[in-house]
């Protein structure tokens, strides 16, 4: 009698990174990105960013919105499964602009819990995202790989076409590098913040917000 082997592997204390396709931008909503383009703030990477920084409040962005907070919450509930006794709300929302030379830098978004961009047109150069320094596996012990997977990898190069939508968590490092093509790159990011009850009341960790 043979004895079968079973071997399994838990991808513990991963960041789970969301990427979903289902909505498309209609004329109206486009022009109504295009139009943000007349008031925009020069950034690092030399991009821009539309003046404006809450544009979910906008009635021509109410639709994208209403559809990203629904795949939020698929994110944080279905995904991540977290109690309904805490919410998650926009903070800030607004539109990236990337002319030909320009680039977003690796950052993170700080006082934010999930963090997410929809990418409307422009090159696909992927999104990267990164390690923070010594969080490899083995601390800042990194052996040679023969083929990256979500393991041993440094970064991680995710899609970045038009309709996508990346949701992932605020604090991991991300970043674009330069547009080298002629059409502007332009994409939506927001950030989110809890409202409603975090941890417990017996535990007292509870807070109420
Ligand atoms: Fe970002």
């Amino acid at each position: 009698m043979s004895k079968e082997i079973h071997r399994q592997i838990l991808p513990l204390f991963s960041r789970p990174i969301f990427i979903i396709k289902g909505y498309t931008l209609n004329e109206e909503e486009m022009a109504a990105v295009q139009k943000e383009r007349n008031s925009v703030n020069d950034n690092a990477g030399k991009n821009y960013t539309s003046q404006d920084s809450y544009i979910f409040n906008k009635p021509e962005f109410k639709n994208l919105a209403t559809w990203i907070k629904k795949e939020l919450d698929i994110y944080f509930y279905d995904c991540l499964q977290f109690n309904q006794s805490t919410q998650l709300r926009f903070s800030q929302s607004w539109l990236n602009y990337n002319p030909k030379g320009t680039f977003h830098h690796v950052h993170t978004h700080p006082n934010s819990i999930v963090s997410g961009v929809y990418f409307i047109k422009g090159d696909q150069q992927p999104i990267l995202f990164e390690r923070f320094e010594n969080d490899h596996l083995f601390g800042n012990i990194i052996p040679e790989v023969d083929k990256y997977n979500y393991y041993n990898c440094g970064s991680w190069k995710v899609t970045n076409k038009p309709g996508y939508l990346l949701l992932f968590p605020s604090s991991v490092k991300h970043g674009v590098v330069m547009n080298e093509a002629t059409e502007e790159r332009i994409s939506l990011s927001f950030n989110t913040f809890v409202t409603g009850t975090i941890g417990k009341n017996r535990g007292l960790t509870e807070l109420k917000i």
